[in-house]
């Protein structure tokens, strides 16, 4: 099966049937996507496919191959991505850092599609589970990049 993974072809074994998330990690050595409930409860496996937020421990791989798959290690070169990266940073978001791949994923597929995010928008896409309570910080950099409508860029 191939599956395009930040703009690369990958041919992976794994059967049909088996979750994104496994791929990603233990097929294909991209570590930076986590394993957090495995029953899409919490988001710490959150990817992108053909720019949509995406459960990857609950996606299967043959419902996206075709589709473009877009992980944590790609926002290094993705415009938005280092922009959300550099609020984080700013705003001094992670604390353990274990949710915090799916955290900018979900920020950055939010800013993509909706450059200048309300209060209320922001609300209803920032929905991860973080044990360390990073709730605060989180939305104050998402509204720093909302004013910046970094997601024009
Ligand atoms: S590990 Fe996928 S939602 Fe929790
Ligand atoms: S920063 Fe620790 S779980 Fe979110």
């Amino acid at each position: 099966m191939r599956l395009e993974i930040n703009n690369q072809t990958h041919e992976v074994q794994s059967e049909g049937d088996t979750p994104l998330l496994w791929v990603i990690r233990d097929e294909l050595g991209m570590t930076g996507t986590k394993y957090g409930c495995g029953l899409a409860q919490c988001g710490a496996c959150s990817v992108l496919v053909d720019g949509a937020i995406v459960r990857s421990c609950v996606t299967p791989i043959d419902s996206v191959v075709g589709h473009s798959i877009t992980t944590i290690e790609a926002m290094e070169n993705d415009p938005v991505g280092q922009k959300v990266v550099a609020a984080w940073v700013a705003h001094q978001v992670p604390q353990c850092g274990y949710c915090q791949s799916g955290q900018v994923m979900a920020a950055t597929a939010l800013l993509k599609q909706t450059p200048n995010p309300s209060d209320d928008d922001i609300a209803a896409a920032m929905v991860n589970l973080c044990r360390c309570g990073t709730y605060n910080s989180i939305k104050a950099a998402v509204q720093d990049l909302a004013g910046q409508k970094v997601g024009t860029l």
